[in-house]
């Protein structure tokens, strides 16, 4: 019944190893050498979890290999949550930790001789640049890409999808992570909040941006956003993993977004929550110059969610788990701006432009 796990250091992986607690079998983390001191503190005390030296870089993976007949012997599932996103580290390393390391994690797998499912962390940025519905069931539709970290996340399901194995294997594509629904809390800034950060920050610089009581800011006015909060989407990876569905076929998609809500009112409000009183007025694509985003601290890679315009249909995920559902922005909105606007936000946020 043991789950073999990647990525459990993470920000995501953090909470989903606090929603296995109780998990009737064994959790081996592959952690990296330099990270396995941070697992120590983060697992030490928890006698389900067993923590395993690798790299994905690595061919083999882990570092000492003695530990495989154990693990081919008690593995029954996989939980591949590692990746980087770090878009500074460039689109080879990003290709070697996001591409490579799932190619060697696959062959990894397979010496597992006991094991049943893997499950797969990916995420809606596998769409690029389609525009419309986008269901579980589309891949490849031709659609370009925005950055490497979304083209190697795609070439991963690729890598997911061709593998040849009896195992049955779920990709589930995450929205944009946001903190615990309850609390706000976040200890990772990026996406959405590297714009409030920017108008905590740079309120001088925003106020002296609007005329007349308006803002122009690079949006489409139709744009959907797709955030979710972490404590949930752990909450329903933790679930597949301990219950995998049955499904016909070679591999089964989930689009665990949570619901779409409008870009436009998150941007409204996020001005309004963080004291600034004006209209937003959306500029067409290509119409702000590239380096302003960055000086206010906003990354351009930014744009292209601001301008993005898939949906993303659930179909899969409603047939096989009836019961689950991703709480809607209003439902967790208050809690997310109250730790926006804390200091403890600006501590976090506190390296970066
Ligand atoms: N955060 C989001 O908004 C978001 C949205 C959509 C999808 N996702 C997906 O969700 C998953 C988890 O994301 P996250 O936000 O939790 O990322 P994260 O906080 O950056 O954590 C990444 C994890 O991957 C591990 N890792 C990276 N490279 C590795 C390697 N070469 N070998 C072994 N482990 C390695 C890291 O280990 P160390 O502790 O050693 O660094 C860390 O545990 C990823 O697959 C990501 O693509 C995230």
């Amino acid at each position: 019944m043991s789950l073999l796990i990647t990525g459990a250091s993470g920000f995501l992986g953090r909470r989903v190893l606090e929603s296995l607690e109780g998990y009737p079998g064994l959790l081996y983390l592959v952690v990296r050498p330099a990270s396995m001191a941070q697992a120590r503190r983060l697992y030490g005390d928890r006698k389900d979890v067993r923590l395993l030296a690798g790299d994905l870089r690595d061919f083999g993976v882990l570092t000492e290999r003695d530990h495989i007949d154990e693990l081919a012997s008690e593995v029954r599932g996989v939980l591949h949550m590692a990746a980087s996103y770090d878009l500074r580290i460039g689109a080879s390393q990003n290709y070697l930790h996001n591409v490579v390391g799932t190619q060697n994690l696959l062959g990894l797998c397979d010496r597992l001789t006991s094991l049943e499912t893997f499950v797969s962390t990916s995420t809606i940025a596998v769409a690029g640049d389609f525009r419309g519905i986008f269901h579980e069931n589309m891949f490849n539709v031709g659609q370009g890409f925005p950055n490497p970290y979304a083209s190697t996340k795609f070439r991963v399901e690729g890598l997911v999808g061709a593998w040849k194995t009896e195992v049955r294997k779920y990709v589930c594509r995450l929205g944009i992570l946001v903190g615990d629904a309850a609390t706000g809390r976040t200890d990772k800034i990026d996406g959405p909040y590297y714009l409030l950060r920017s108008l905590k920050r740079h309120a001088p610089l925003w106020r002296a941006l609007s005329v007349f009581g308006r803002t122009p800011l690079p949006f489409h006015p139709g744009a959907p956003l797709h955030i979710v909060p972490v404590d949930a989407v752990a909450a329903v990876l933790a679930r597949i993993a301990r219950q995998p569905a049955f499904f016909e076929g070679r591999w089964r998609t989930y689009h665990l977004s949570g619901p779409a809500f409008p870009m436009a009112e998150f941007l409204e409000r996020s001005f309004q929550e963080l004291g600034h009183r004006t209209r937003l007025v959306p500029l067409p694509r290509g119409v702000v110059p590239p380096a302003l985003l960055p000086r206010l601290g906003i990354p351009a890679s930014l744009q292209h969610c601001l301008y993005s315009e898939a949906q993303f249909a659930n179909h899969s995920l409603r047939e096989d788990y009836p019961d689950l559902s991703l709480p809607l922005f209003g439902d967790y909105a208050e809690a997310f701006y109250r730790f926006v606007r804390s200091d403890e936000f600006d501590t976090i946020a506190g390296g970066g432009a």
